[in-house]
């Protein structure tokens, strides 16, 4: 036991059903019989005291196996860099067993359950001559947590909208701005932005094609006359790259753009590297869409796959047994929006 952690009791967390008021005591030094709970014995002498965890509602959590979280008794992702403990399981080529799907004419290769990918700009509506949107992510295509729309606007300004939730943007190419109430942000190609529940939004600029995430999830995007007031108490909008704020996950790295301390609500935007590797199949407690910035490779489901490119979008439900793999010889670029959860390198098997 070094470093004031537990030994590794095991290489990934353990997914628990809790009720409310249900009281648990998380075994912290590792020996536990019973993992992941202390057993009342086994931490006698060691130093450790188990952690007591009261659950405020019904609650499914992941309490930490390999007792070398930074915030017991939950996982945090370290995990996946224990040795051994990101797995690439290598290229398993053009496996039979798994059926290889294409897109339908919308653009969306259907996977297992209500996992899919989709190829944004097969069916685009015309907002005015020179903005067109489609919806990749709504409750009428399975998504439960979240939605995204895809929007292009070759010059000038969008309508201005409005959405029932917080609403979160990737700018995928374009220079342009953001206009919220009254405020205007720069915007460019590579970087994040966000609007409040009850504000309302428009963009301007050239060539600007972005991705539009709303939180809780909508059917649509409202086309709105009279412009809210912004928040003052808010006044930092922006998501950007910062290599200094990355986070190692085994082999792949991720940086939160935005999150919880920007003003989200248990949610995040994430940008991620994966190098040409295929990862263990894995799933997660958030729902997640998943945006290929660049690079090719192909998602796994436990019957199906689909190859994915730059710009496909991949929708995860919660707790979809998956793994993505980079095909690219420079690894693949990704961009991520989850909820509800705030951090990108928890997963479980
Ligand atoms: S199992 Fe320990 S951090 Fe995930």
């Amino acid at each position: 036991m070094q470093d004031g952690k537990g030994l590794v009791a095991a290489d990934q967390p353990f997914y628990c059903e809790l009720r409310a008021g249900q009281r648990s005591l998380w075994c912290a030094c590792g020996k536990s019989a019973t993992q992941p709970y202390c057993d009342g014995k086994s931490h006698i002498g060691t130093g450790f005291l188990p952690v007591l965890y009261r659950a405020k509602a019904d609650e499914e959590v992941l309490f930490c196996g390999c007792k070398q979280t930074s915030t017991p008794p939950f996982c945090d992702g370290a995990h996946s860099n224990l040795a051994g403990g990101y797995t690439d399981e290598g290229d398993r080529g053009e496996d039979q067993a798994v059926a290889l799907v294409s897109p339908d004419r919308e653009g969306f290769a259907r996977l297992d359950g209500d996992c899919y990918v989709v190829s944004p700009g097969k069916s685009l509506t015309d907002l005015s001559p020179d903005c067109r949107i489609s919806a990749l992510v709504t409750p009428d295509l399975g998504s439960r947590h979240q939605s995204q729309f895809y929007l292009e606007l070759d010059r000038g300004q969008s309508p201005m909208f409005g959405a029932d939730g917080e609403v979160v943007i990737w700018v995928a190419k374009g220079e342009g701005r953001i206009i919220i109430g009254g405020e205007r942000f720069a915007l460019s190609q590579m970087s994040g932005a966000f609007v409040l529940a009850d504000e309302t939004f428009a963009l301007e600029g050239e060539n600007l094609v972005c991705y539009i995430s709303v939180c809780p999830a909508a059917d649509s995007l409202r086309i709105v006359q009279e412009q809210a007031a912004f928040h003052d108490a808010q006044p930092e909008r922006m998501g950007l790259i910062d290599e200094g704020a990355r986070t190692e996950m085994g082999p792949r790295y991720f940086q939160v753009l935005l999150d919880d301390t920007d003003g989200l609500t248990n949610s995040a935007q994430f940008i991620g590297h994966i190098p040409k590797s295929r990862a263990k199949m894995h799933r997660h407690l958030y729902e997640e869409a998943l945006i290929i910035v660049s690079g090719h490779g192909m998602i796994w489901n436990e019957t199906r796959r689909a190859q994915v490119r730059a710009g496909d979008v991949i929708f995860f439900p919660r707790k979809h047994v998956h793994s993505l793999q980079s095909l690219s010889e420079d690894g693949m670029d990704v961009v991520g929006f989850i909820h509800p959860g705030t951090n990108p390198g928890i997963n479980y098997y």
